[in-house]
């Protein structure tokens, strides 16, 4: 039942501000803003080292937290792509928690990464949308994300769930490693409680997104840029892009781009730009400024600060309302998602089940 959406993944994306709100109330208690867990608890300073291990989208989700728990919690992180992590064998240090998150419960590869920690790390955590799965079966804790049943081969609300759950995971670790101010702590748990209602407004930006996408669906490449917690959702933004419109797009750390991929910038190449006004946006005007220079035609995706303080000379600006620096990840898969979604629908192509795609890779 598509509910009265035309695709499953559209229903699927309006679908998360009762998803993520759902997901908070799982996590956090209704009264005086603490924060509380599924048992057994996971007490963060048992670990000196956090090994963050997924496959597609929810690897994306996981670099995104290594920035909230190195910032938040002073924890050090480790990421990799759960097919490249099974092969390495890498060593896994004393007082390591490993953490596998999943959609499905069922990748293979994040499976057989999780089977290799076996018996090396010290915890086996996983954050999974399928609480039956054979990933939470096998970890020592398994928290469910709560997103619902997800159809659209694209991930959307999985994907926002899980940062939910990293994020306050994060928390977590900081506030047992007493890293965070408790004023600080409790500000970031009412702007969390306060995400679902700006996401809905977020969601009304619809329209704009969609004239947007109608542009964009005439390219045959693009090229998403972010710096900070912006790098991985420009990574989800271009994964999101390719998956269903089939435009080839790239992503890469802002101050990437002069070590090679500044060379491929014309006319003909849209450059994505997420950009909140946070501490690092100057930085990112100026590498928007140089792909101008060279005729690349820049899509801002920001916030009114952000859209007052970009130059005009964008070919375009979207403007999402304003959030903790924080939260922005969350907010900001939003549009890379609609940005997807129109653009694969101004194709023409099919938007839940996508060439060559599966909804769970459970073979290698
Ligand atoms: O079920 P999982 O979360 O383990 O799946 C991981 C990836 O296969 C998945 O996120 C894939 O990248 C999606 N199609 C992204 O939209």
């Amino acid at each position: 039942d598509k509910g009265g959406h035309k695709h499953f993944m559209a229903k699927e994306i309006a679908e998360q501000p009762a998803v993520i709100g759902d997901t908070l109330r799982h996590y956090l208690s209704a009264a005086g803003g603490g924060l509380t867990l599924p048992q057994p608890e996971m007490d963060f300073t048992q670990y000196d080292r956090l090994t963050l291990v997924a496959c597609g989208t929810a690897y994306y989700a996981c670099l995104t937290a290594k920035y909230w728990f190195e910032q938040l919690a002073g924890l050090p992180v480790d990421v990799d792509i759960a097919s490249e992590f099974r092969y390495r064998e890498p060593p896994v240090p004393a007082r390591t928690a490993a953490i596998f998150v999943s959609q499905s419960g069922e990748t293979a590869d994040t499976l057989a990464a999780l089977r290799y920690c076996e018996g090396r790390a010290a915890k086996i955590l996983s954050i999974v949308n399928v609480p039956e799965s054979s990933i939470a079966r096998e970890s020592d804790l398994a928290l469910p994300i709560h997103a619902g049943v997800e159809i659209g081969v694209a991930s959307t609300k999985a994907f926002t769930c899980q940062l939910t759950v990293l994020l306050l995971m994060a928390l977590k670790a900081a506030s047992d490693r007493e890293a965070i101010d408790p004023a600080r702590l409790s500000d970031l748990l009412s702007h969390l409680r306060g995400l679902p209602s700006t996401i809905n407004n977020t969601l009304e930006l619809n329209e704009d997104f969609r004239k947007a996408a109608y542009q964009l669906s005439s390219a045959e490449n693009a090229l998403f840029l972010g710096r900070g917690m912006m790098y991985p959702l420009a990574l989800e933004g271009a994964l999101k892009l390719k998956e269903i419109s089939y435009i080839h797009a790239e992503a890469y750390a802002s101050g990437e781009l002069k070590h090679g991929p500044i060379a491929l910038i014309d006319e003909k190449m849209p450059v994505i730009v997420m950009a909140p006004r946070d501490a690092l946006f100057d930085k990112t005007v100026s590498n928007m400024q140089e792909v101008m220079a060279r005729g690349g035609k820049v899509m801002l995706i920001t916030d009114a600060p952000g859209a007052a303080a970009a130059s005009e000379d964008t070919w375009l600006t979207l403007t999402l309302p304003q959030v903790d620096p924080i939260l922005s990840p969350i907010l900001y898969a939003i549009p890379a998602q609609l940005l997807a979604y129109h653009t694969a629908v101004a194709k023409g192509t099919d938007v839940d089940q996508p060439r060559n795609l599966a909804k769970s890779v459970t073979v290698e």
